[in-house]
């Protein structure tokens, strides 16, 4: 399985991806890595596991269809099967996500449904949440909604700020999406009416 991963900053997820990808009894392959930041670390990332880049910079486009456009463009030239969003910060236009429909996946930091869009570890701890965590969704045109397919929970503890309770979380991203991955790789993932996976099991 052909895969690009498109992100904007550090990419402690696509490094998870990429030590997933390494291993020979996934049958995936990281092709392309793009990034709409020239700066973002994940490009060194990519660069250090001899992984192709690519730069497509939002800000020199004039409108979202054009920048979205050469993203398939460069997805497609790669041959990428599937797109995995980690930690892509841009919103994408209906038009590239019906295009990558069941083919573009994401990682949000929240128990979707709940705590769509950003800030989510804050917004956890001001309602008193027992239980935060990160979802692993195929991506559909309202933002961070679509199938979900796995999810992992933490607690939030007594004096956690968002920052505590934010690496808490990552460290359970850095889990699920490769699992993820070797679940669409292996093949064992449909996508319509797919029981959401709680910690691996059927939710
Ligand atoms: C993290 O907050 C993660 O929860 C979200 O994007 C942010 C950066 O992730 N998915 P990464 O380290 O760039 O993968």
């Amino acid at each position: 399985l052909k895969v690009g991963v498109i992100i904007s900053g550090g990419g402690s997820n696509l490094q998870a991806l990429i030590d997933a990808a390494a291993a020979p009894d996934l049958p995936a392959e990281i092709g392309l890595v793009i990034s709409n930041n020239a700066g973002a670390y994940g490009l060194e990332r990519a660069r250090k596991a001899g992984i192709a880049t690519k730069v497509i910079d939002h800000r020199t486009y004039p409108d979202r269809e054009s920048f979205d456009r050469d993203l398939t463009v460069a997805l497609e030239k790669a041959g990428v099967e599937l797109v995995c969003l980690a930690g892509f910060l841009r919103v994408l236009t209906d038009e590239f996500v019906n295009h990558w429909r069941d083919r573009m996946i994401n990682i949000h930091p929240s128990l979707l449904p709940k705590y769509k869009g950003l800030h989510t570890h804050k917004r956890a701890i001001e309602a008193g949440e027992e239980y935060h965590g990160c979802t692993v969704h195929y991506v559909r045109p309202d933002l961070d909604t679509g199938p979900l397919l796995l999810q992992a929970r933490v607690p939030v503890l007594e004096g956690d700020t968002p920052e505590i309770l934010a690496g808490r979380v990552l460290e359970k991203e850095h889990l699920i999406y490769p699992e993820a991955l070797r679940k669409i790789a292996l093949g064992e993932i449909t996508v319509e009416g797919e029981t959401p996976m709680v910690n691996g099991h059927p939710g």
